[in-house]
């Protein structure tokens, strides 16, 4: 380690926001500042848009070290008296949305509010993905106030833990344009640096196996994916298990009515009722992975329209256009799946954008979540419904199986191993869900109502008792405490 690398601040000169790029906390070529220079004007439109005052307040105050602290308790007026001087840095497509965004915020929001992080302060980063302005600005107000404090606060390079969370091909160096993670001075400047990835298929490539092996931790969410990583070659005594969370205060069902699903929904295939003894709801980008065709095949041999049941699918394109209708009646006419003589069974495609927050009175809505998917990493929506207390009929391989059990869900069983077929995944193997099988559960979870609520309800004791936003503060924060002591 160099002493005068290490010597080095995380942020050094702060400039005022409206004139030029934020530097970042560490040193960065040109190459890098683009994104940084978004995610600038993201902070600052933010700002601009909700508040005046503290934008011209703070184009003024940035300069001085002194006042950056003022601003620190102008958000957080309870401060710690003890300011501890090591540093967790989280790097992550924070500003982009999608899977690992996500993620990375539940991690974020849980540490921020369940841990009182007398070991260390956390500091955040965009790393991973392109940002967008729109996540920005539909992201609550709080969040965005949180995202900003925790950007600005400085640290020391030999006193930082650093999280890259992102697929491996994200970490330094970079296979795209992204801001680099770990950041210069790289890698044995910083006091440890983390991989949090994770991965679909039964196996890593041999590309990312070396980036995880660059990593003093590779952090994986289930014991899946210990196994497929150790399987493929990354050093065993560098993976840790870490769960994710999954925010069960917002996602719980006393505190929430329906959504009002058909208002939304397109009907593609069969007619609406007035009388719908049963709601399927799936939720899903489109793609081969999430089994779709697996779902509607299922779904369409087992009920027909005398069976009062509907299912939703709450989708959105996946490197496809968005015309849902037809993709499903041509599945529809090529699996020569004949209408059965009450006619078929009803299908709708809600595809426009659902917020966040009504997303509980979605799942509200349903009887039943099913997501037959041919690999996961962790499957959010599932723990979603599950601690919406809704019976979960979900693949049983991959990540999911860290939570599904035959006391909480339906576990569908799989028929064999399928190799990918395209894609830079290509000759990977995933699971195939048995069709019938699916079948038979979604039969069963409509014929025997009392035990489908009861498997739902162990599901979100299951969620809290496992997944809480606070357990998983704790695992994380002795993780790193450990880490900081070595
Ligand atoms: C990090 O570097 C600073 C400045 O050289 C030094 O004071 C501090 O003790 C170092 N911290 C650790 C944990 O080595
Ligand atoms: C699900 O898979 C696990 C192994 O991952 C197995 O132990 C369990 O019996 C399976 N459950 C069902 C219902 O198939």
């Amino acid at each position: 380690m160099n002493s005068s690398e290490s010597n080095q601040h995380v942020n050094p000169n702060p400039t005022p926001m409206a004139t030029q790029p934020i530097k970042s906390k560490f040193k960065i070529s040109a190459f890098y500042t683009l994104p940084l220079l978004v995610l600038t004007i993201a902070i600052t439109l933010g700002f601009t848009r909700t508040d005046f005052y503290k934008v011209h307040y703070l184009r003024h105050s940035l300069t001085s070290q002194t006042l950056i602290q003022a601003i620190g308790s102008l958000f957080s007026p309870s401060k710690s008296v003890f300011v501890p001087s090591q540093c967790v840095l989280w790097m992550a497509p924070f500003l982009s949305g999608g899977g690992y965004s996500s993620e990375a915020w539940s991690y974020i929001l849980s540490l921020h509010s369940h841990t009182k992080m007398h070991s260390f302060r956390l500091t955040i980063e965009h790393h991973g993905d392109q940002e967008s302005l729109e996540f920005w600005d539909g992201l609550p107000q709080e969040m965005k106030k949180l995202a900003y404090k925790l950007y600005r606060t400085e640290c020391r390079i030999n006193e930082t833990i650093v999280v890259c969370h992102s697929e491996p091909g994200a970490w330094y160096p970079p296979l795209f344009q992204t801001f680099p993670c770990p950041p210069p001075p790289f890698y044995s400047a910083f006091k440890s640096v983390i991989g949090r990835t994770m991965f679909e298929t039964d196996r890593v490539n041999g590309e990312h196996v070396e980036r995880c092996n660059k990593m003093d931790y590779v952090w994986v969410p289930t014991d899946f994916h210990k196994s497929t990583f150790v399987g493929s070659g990354v050093d065993p005594s560098k993976v840790v298990k870490i769960v994710q969370p999954i925010d069960v205060e917002f996602f719980d069902p006393a505190k929430y009515e329906p959504f009002d699903l058909t208002s939304r929904g397109k009907l593609i295939l069969g007619s609406s009722s007035a009388k719908k003894n049963f709601v399927f709801l799936s939720i899903f980008k489109w793609e081969f992975r999430k089994g779709w065709d697996v779902l509607l095949k299922s779904y369409l041999k087992e009920f027909s329209k005398d069976d009062n049941v509907a299912l939703f699918l709450l989708t959105n394109p996946y490197h496809t256009d968005r015309d849902f209708g037809n993709k499903i009646m041509d599945f529809v006419e090529s699996s020569y799946l004949g209408e059965p003589v009450g006619g078929f069974a009803p299908i709708y495609v809600i595809d426009s954008h659902i917020a966040q927050s009504e997303l509980p009175r979605v799942y509200k809505a349903a009887n039943a979540f099913v997501l037959p998917s041919r690999g996961e990493g962790w499957g959010r929506p599932l723990v979603e419904a599950m601690a919406m207390s809704l019976p979960v009929i979900a693949t049983n391989w991959s990540g999911p199986t860290e939570y599904l059990t035959d006391d909480n869900s339906y576990p569908l069983p799989v028929d064999r191993m399928s190799e990918v077929m395209e894609g830079p995944f290509m000759g990977h193997l995933w699971a195939e869900p048995c069709v019938d099988e699916l079948q038979n559960l979604m039969r069963r979870v409509m014929n025997h109502r009392d035990e489908a609520m009861a498997k739902g309800r162990k599901a979100r004791e299951d969620m809290i008792r496992r997944f809480s936003p606070e357990i998983v503060a704790d695992i994380v924060t002795e993780q790193m405490e450990n880490i900081l002591r070595l």
